[in-house]
This record gives C-alpha cells, sequence and structure tokens, in this order.
C-alpha cells in the first residue's frame, strides 16, 4: 500500500470516530500544518520518477481534498450543534416583567435658580459665580462692614480658621466685589449660590441659597431697582399683579436700604401671591454705599447703582408648595420624587414656549 493510501485509511478511520473541536484541530495541523503529513508530501513530489510524478501528485491532491473536506465538515458540524445548543438555552422570555430603573429627578432648589437666572437673563443680567469658602475682605470688609461691625454678629458666621480670615460665605454679596473688582463698570449681574450662617430651624437651614443682584451705570436710581423686582416677582410667581412693599432697612453696603416684602393670602390651605393682607419677606436691597464702589475702584460720582440679595429657598417654598426648609437637605428620595422635576420640564419662564 502506498504511503498515501494508507495515511488516507489511517485518518478516515480516526475522523469516524466521536472528536471534539480540540481534537480536530489537532488533526488538522497533524496533516495540513506545516510539517504535516500531508504537506510533506507536497514536498517530496520533485524527488519522485517522472515517470510516476503526475499520478502521485493528482493522487495526493484527492486525498489532500478529501480529509480536508471531511475535517472541516467535521468542525461545522460541531459549531452549528454549538450555536443551536446555544439558543436553546437563551431563550428570551418576553413575558418578564421588565426590570426597573430609577429616573433622576431635578431638585425644586436647583429648578428654582434656573427659573431665576432665565427671567433675569431676559432683561440683560449675565451670570455670575463665587466660591463658598471667602475670605473676610470679601464677606465683610469690602461690603462696608469693617471689624466689630455689629452687623458681623447678626450673620452667625461659619470662620474655618482662628484668625477669621477664612469662612463660609453668610450671603451672596461677595461675589459683587469679585465681579466688580476684575472688571470695568458697568456691570449688570445676578450670581445665585449657596450660603452658610449658623441657624436652623423650620424656615433656617444652616447652608440655605440666594440669588444676589447688581446693577451698576451711570444714573441708575431707586426707581430702577423697584421696577426690576417687581417685573422679577409677577414673572417668577406667573402672576399679573403683585403686592409688594418696600420697608426701611439697614445694610452696611447699601444706603438707602430696603427689605421686601410681597402680599399673600391663604386660601383653602394653599398660599396665594399677590392677593390678601399678610405680607412675606423675600429680600434685602439697596443701593449700593458709596464706600463699597471706593473699595472696589469705582468712581461714586460717576457711578451708581443697586444691589438685591433673595432668598432662593423660600421663592422655591412658596411656589411650589413646601413647607419645611429642612427638607430640602434631607436627600430623601420620596421627598425629591413628589417635588423634583423631570429633567426635561421646561421651565414656565422661558418666554415663547409659555406664551
Ligand atoms: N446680603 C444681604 C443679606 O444676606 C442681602 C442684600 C444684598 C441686601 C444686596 C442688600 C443688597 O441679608
Amino acid at each position: 500500500m502506498s504511503d498515501l493510501k494508507k495515511i488516507r485509511d489511517e485518518f478516515i478511520s480516526k475522523l469516524k470516530g466521536k472528536l471534539d473541536l480540540a481534537e480536530l484541530n489537532q488533526i488538522k495541523s497533524d496533516l495540513f500544518g506545516k510539517n504535516g503529513l500531508v504537506s510533506s508530501q507536497f514536498k517530496k513530489i520533485g524527488t519522485i520518477d517522472v515517470s510516476e510524478r503526475k499520478k502521485f501528485a493528482s493522487d495526493l491532491n484527492i486525498i489532500k481534498d478529501e480529509l480536508h473536506d471531511l475535517i472541516n465538515f467535521k468542525i461545522n458540524e460541531i459549531e452549528k450543534a454549538n450555536i443551536n445548543e446555544k439558543l436553546e438555552k437563551e431563550k428570551i422570555d418576553v413575558t418578564l416583567p421588565e426590570r426597573s430603573f430609577v429616573r433622576g429627578k431635578i431638585h425644586p432648589v436647583s429648578q428654582t435658580i434656573d427659573e431665576i437666572s432665565s427671567i433675569f437673563s431676559e432683561i440683560g443680567f449675565s451670570v455670575e459665580e463665587g466660591p463658598d469658602v471667602e475670605n473676610e475682605y470679601n464677606n465683610f470688609t469690602a461690603l462696608n462692614t469693617p471689624d466689630n461691625h455689629p452687623a458681623r454678629d447678626m450673620h452667625d458666621t461659619f470662620y474655618l480658621d482662628e484668625k477669621k480670615e477664612r469662612l463660609l460665605r453668610t450671603h451672596t454679596s461677595p461675589v459683587q466685589i469679585r465681579t466688580m473688582l476684575k472688571d470695568k463698570p458697568p456691570f449688570k449681574i445676578i450670581a445665585p449660590g449657596r450660603t452658610y450662617r449658623s441657624d436652623s430651624d423650620q424656615t433656617h437651614s444652616p447652608m440655605f441659597h440666594q440669588v444676589e443682584g447688581l446693577h451698576i451705570d451711570k444714573n441708575i436710581n431707586m426707581g430702577h431697582l423697584k421696577g426690576c423686582l417687581n417685573y422679577f416677582i409677577k414673572e417668577f410667581f406667573e402672576v399679573k399683579k403683585i403686592k409688594m412693599r418696600f420697608r426701611p432697612s439697614h445694610f452696611p453696603f447699601t444706603e438707602p436700604s430696603a427689605e421686601v416684602d410681597i402680599g399673600y393670602e391663604i386660601k383653602d390651605g394653599k398660599i396665594i401671591i399677590g392677593e390678601g393682607d399678610q405680607w412675606l419677606e423675600i429680600l434685602g436691597c439697596g443701593m449700593v454705599h458709596p464706600n463699597v464702589l471706593k473699595n472696589v475702584k469705582v468712581d461714586p460720582t460717576k457711578f451708581q447703582g443697586y444691589a438685591f440679595g433673595i432668598g432662593i429657598d423660600r421663592l422655591a417654598m412658596l411656589k411650589y408648595g413646601i413647607n419645611d426648609l429642612r427638607a430640602f437637605f434631607d436627600c430623601d428620595y420620596r421627598w425629591l420624587n413628589h417635588f423634583g422635576f423631570d429633567p426635561l420640564d421646561v421651565p414656565t419662564n422661558y418666554r415663547g414656549l409659555s406664551r
């Protein structure tokens, strides 16, 4: 029996047995690998006598094809069986309940800040930001509140060092200073953000939010301040008329100073803004004190203007009927789910969409 026939018969009988993928691949390389049995027969062709060479080559090719096809067929069979087995096992049960997922909500304070920014941006205010950790100069001294000024005690400040040089800002007013120091007038900005005072009850939290407003230009007067705040309150609460009163007050950084109350009443347990004979304080404001302007190198004989500081949390509570400020910062998911906003909710105050 020729070598070729021996190889053929031996491997055909081997391939009849039950083989796994690894064994088949091994046979494949035994035959057709670089030094495989079939491959080496091909190398032999040149050494065979010319008279037999053609027949040898032709037989060799037939055997090669036969073994090659048989091996590939068997490999294919196994692979197909594997796939079928997987498909059998991995059936999708479309009757199963869907996997639960949690959708985030926008916190009412964030939503309120977005609404406030949008309202003021429509009348030309840009948005500035300042850090929560401030220095004493920006938070007090530059704002005409020198050392030992009683107003410092009123603020229940969280100091961060013994020298009382660094602190958690007690209001957003230091952003007025930062803004005026880095640029030249005119200024027309709002600055929303977190503020801190050591204070805690149903309407006070040690961390709360304010939005500062500052408008400095030539010939800005108290009438502009009133007009601006009146416009803002109406837009924010989405009412046509608002009852508003300016009560004389005192802040070291404004002169004259005022606190602003808005009128409301409670009807069927609900707060109605803009009507009734109850008053609720929502902000402090006034004409920027000349000393503040001098501190930031703005000439008070040429420029003047107003500033205000609004309590954001209180506005959010009023607008969205939330009665305990502390709930804002409890991080209770059920609460947020109830009072929060969907990310794609369009704030009602974007012009053109709601009107
Ligand atoms: N910063 C003041 C406060 O927190 C509010 C205020 C801001 C008053 C700007 C006047 C002008 O109470």
